[in-house]
């Protein structure tokens, strides 16, 4: 049979791949202040090594790929890996991660190059509140991205929420409408506390995804039989408002089929797959990459990787994510 499939019966189709772990905005759930100390350029994989990478993966049935960060767009060379990646003939679905802060710049040349379609971080409609929650950015070029992602027929077009209480949890219902008048998937995201924010943010401020979609559904969405899909790959549940474009997606930190739906690997900027993101294992593509490895050792360690996959990424009670690493990598690392 070809394709990947792990010990628990998972096909393994999806690769997210970070290309920096640098980013232009410093989102309180995501870095600390002073951001993360930047890796070495020669730690980064080069364009042609993640190429690479792909390339294999989709030859073992890897057949959706997404580019991540950090900001992937602050990442020299970004349309070219773009363009080698969409050129590769296993891929069928590419697609991005970002802030969006610098699409007016990319959205058409991306689009050109092959990319589908973006998801976009999106947590307020608010500028003193994105300002205090990015700590350095003007929604106004956020704003401006979407719009040039729209018109360079990035789509379909989803918008990433995090809520984080104290912060943006009054703009749950008008994230939500944003969806009647647009197409978009507008999804709210669990804050994760302890994941790589500095401390700057504490347990307290997690608002259940449970009281998130209690909010949304007060809201009096419809029935929509397309918004569930049974078994359907991701973690996202979805809501239709009555009449919407769009749909509302909520994503939980576990639970809601997240692990038992898994359908991917990760790939680090700095070359290490990762076979989950909460169990702390890692791979050193990197150095099989640098040390002269064929394309069938490659393979074996994409093999390897989906044979390490754990059942669950073991969230422990309060909340935190388990790490064997002790501190579960910041995001813009693994790229979300
Ligand atoms: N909790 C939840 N989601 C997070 N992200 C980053 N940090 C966290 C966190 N602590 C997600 C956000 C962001 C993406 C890059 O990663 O969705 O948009
Ligand atoms: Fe940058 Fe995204 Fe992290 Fe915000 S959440 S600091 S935009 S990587």
């Amino acid at each position: 049979m070809t394709g990947l499939c792990d010990r628990f019966g998972r096909r393994i189709t999806y690769l997210r791949v970070s290309v920096t772990d640098k980013c232009n905005l410093r989102c309180v759930y995501c870095m600390p202040e002073e951001g993360v100390v930047p890796r070495s350029h020669d730690e980064i994989l080069r364009v042609e090594e993640i190429v690479r990478v792909v390339r294999v993966a989709t030859a073992l049935g890897i057949d959706k790929i997404r580019i991540t960060g950090g900001e992937p767009l602050v990442r020299k060379g970004i349309i070219d890996l773009v363009r080698m990646v969409a050129a590769l003939p296993g891929v069928r679905d590419l697609s991005m991660t970002t802030n969006a802060t610098l699409l007016m710049r990319y959205a058409r040349d991306l689009a050109k190059a092959g990319l589908r379609r973006v998801n976009i971080s999106l947590d307020t409609l608010r500028p003193d509140v994105y300002a205090k929650i990015t700590r350095r950015g003007d929604i106004r070029a956020a704003l401006e991205g979407i719009a040039a992602a729209e018109v360079a027929g990035l789509r379909p077009l989803r918008l990433n929420a995090v809520v984080v209480r104290g912060m943006n949890d009054g703009e749950i219902e008008d994230l939500a409408r944003l969806t009647l008048t647009h197409a978009w998937d507008v999804r709210f995201i669990e804050f994760m506390p302890f994941w790589g924010n500095g401390g700057s943010l504490g347990p307290w401020q997690v608002v259940p995804i449970e009281e998130i979609r209690r909010r949304v559904v007060d809201l009096g969405p419809e029935p929509c039989s397309a918004c569930q899909p049974p078994g359907g790959a991701g973690p996202a549940t979805y809501l239709r408002l009555p009449g919407a474009m769009g749909r509302v997606g909520f994503i939980s930190r576990e639970g809601d089929g997240f692990c038992v739906r898994c359908n991917r690997l990760r790939l680090t900027a700095d070359g290490k797959l990762l076979p989950c993101l909460l169990a702390g294992l890692e791979l050193d593509l990197r150095g099989a990459l640098r040390g002269g490895a064929s394309d069938d050792d490659i393979a074996a360690l994409i093999r390897k990787a989906v044979a390490l996959k754990p059942e669950s990424g073991a969230v422990r009670d309060d909340g935190g994510a388990c790490s064997r690493r002790g501190v579960p990598p910041p995001l813009s690392d693994i790229g979300g």
